[in-house]
């Protein structure tokens, strides 16, 4: 089954309205590297609080943590990353192209059909040197997770957070692999955000727990508007496990290139802290509260990407639809995702609406992401704010300058309700929040 929408819509839209731009692109562009525009920048945010709210705020067992994206070199070699976190390469002889060898079918070279080299093993890791000498010495690698950052902050955590255990440890940030063949806009990059909870429990527990977070996480994504049948769920095989998992499921989503992973949710054992210890010398266990058992914790890992996240909720977000004759494109962003809550759209730039206009527009952008649009006919500013997502738009008209109300109009149902300018922002909170918009009579129609 195909996704009801492909990429190149999704990428037009994103750079027509300001969501994300290639890379450098005045000189060219970086291939797999993306900047994220004014609407993008607001989008993953919110995605971002959403996930820390959930998983840190509305807990008392998850805690937060920011960790450097440079870390010890011992790191990656006690985490197993210099020697396993890499893909089998293979390149073309001909046009020298290099591709991931799981990903070619047969021995020809998928653009020219030239001869393909024997695969050998490349790491992924970025490497670069840390100082003014460049040597063995000053190799330093980009982190390919924020997990590790965890893992060596263990001690650290437990100690200071007077919290027991099953203790969560919770971490977003920047991530860089030099993935062979990065693509689909988004969905593989070389650089990416990652969001991150390592779930320390007591051994024995963890498949209880590695089956709590799956639903967890699962939830998460429709909770926050992603259709359930664009979801599944799907268990590793024996031989995909990576090194240190004993088991891992991912949450796949429907994207436009087929069923792709969205999340990993990997039970980790007590590999990565028993590695630490052996390899930096300090011990990294848990002892239950007052002299009880003494254990090394086994680890959860829901492990999710930012910008794939906002890839899905885009393409889920995304429909073109027929009203009166006219085609209209409309995210149906969840309204804590949406880059702005509300529009302020006076009727016409003219002199007399403006000060109404501002006055309105000041009254709410404390509370919310607010737009003020005055340029163009009232039609092309509300297609522009469906195209971002927008889900209420105010408009200004010269009937509010007698009586001091405003038309509110809800992006999915297109229906319009007239409010009192007073108190505006409490209405528009409430509909923000999911309160029914309940259009009168006269103003029950699909109105443009
Ligand atoms: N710490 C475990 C870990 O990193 P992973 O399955 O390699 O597990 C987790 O990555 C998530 O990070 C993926 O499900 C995906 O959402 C995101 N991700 C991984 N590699 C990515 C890439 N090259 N570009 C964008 N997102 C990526």
């Amino acid at each position: 089954m195909p996704a009801k929408v492909d990429m190149d819509k999704i990428v037009s839209l994103c750079k027509r309205r300001g969501f994300i731009f290639p890379s450098s692109e005045i000189y060219g562009g970086l291939a797999s590297c993306w900047d994220y525009g004014p609407m993008g920048v607001e989008l993953k945010r919110n995605v971002k609080e959403a996930w820390w709210k959930t998983m840190v705020q509305d807990r008392d067992d998850v805690v937060g943590l920011d960790t450097s994206i440079m870390m010890h070199p011992g790191v990656w070699a006690a985490s197993g990353h210099i020697d396993n976190f890499t893909d089998p390469l293979v390149e073309c002889k001909s046009c020298h192209l290099r591709w991931r060898a799981d990903a070619v079918e047969g021995k020809k070279c998928p653009q020219c059909s030239g001869e393909l080299t024997e695969p050998r093993m490349f790491n992924l890791m970025f490497k670069t040197f840390m100082g003014p000498v460049e040597g063995e010495g000053s190799i330093v690698y980009l982190r390919p997770e924020t997990a590790q950052g965890i893992f060596v902050n263990f001690e650290n955590v437990v100690t200071t957070s007077r919290k027991k255990l099953p203790l969560g440890i919770a971490q977003i940030g920047k991530s860089f692999r030099n993935e062979i063949t990065p693509g689909n806009f988004i969905f593989r990059t070389r650089e990416f955000e990652h969001m991150e909870v390592e779930y320390f429990v007591k051994p024995g527990t963890d498949e209880k727990w590695l089956d709590y977070w799956v639903k967890e996480r699962f939830d998460w994504y429709v909770k926050l508007g992603i259709k359930k049948e664009n979801l599944r769920l799907r268990q590793h095989g024996k031989d995909e496990l990576a090194h240190y998992a004993r088991d891992c499921y991912d949450i796949e989503y429907l994207f436009p290139m087929g069923w792709s992973e969205l999340e990993g949710i990997a039970n980790r054992g007590d590999f990565d802290l028993t590695q630490h210890a052996k390899c930096s010398g300090k011990e990294l266990s848990y002892r239950d509260a007052e002299g009880g058992e003494k254990y090394v914790p086994y680890v959860i890992e829901p492990s999710a990407g930012v910008d794939r996240s906002i890839l899905a909720f885009l393409v889920d977000a995304y429909e073109e639809e027929d009203v009166e004759g006219e085609k209209r494109t409309v995210l149906h962003l969840h309204h804590s995702l949406a880059p702005i809550k509300v529009a302020v759209l006076p009727l016409s730039r003219n002199e007399k609406l403006t000060p109404l206009a501002k006055e309105v527009f000041r009254q709410l952008c404390p509370k919310f992401m607010t737009d003020y649009d005055d340029s163009q006919s009232i039609g092309r500013r509300y297609r522009r704010q469906d195209e971002i997502g927008t889900p209420f738009c105010v408009t200004i008209d010269f009937e509010s300058l007698e009586d001091k109300q405003v038309t509110i109009r809800e992006r999915d149902s297109l229906a319009q309700i007239r409010v009192p300018i007073e108190g505006l922002e409490h209405v528009v909170e409430a509909k923000l929040k999911g309160e029914a918009f309940d259009a009168s009579t006269l103003w029950a129609t699909r109105q443009k």
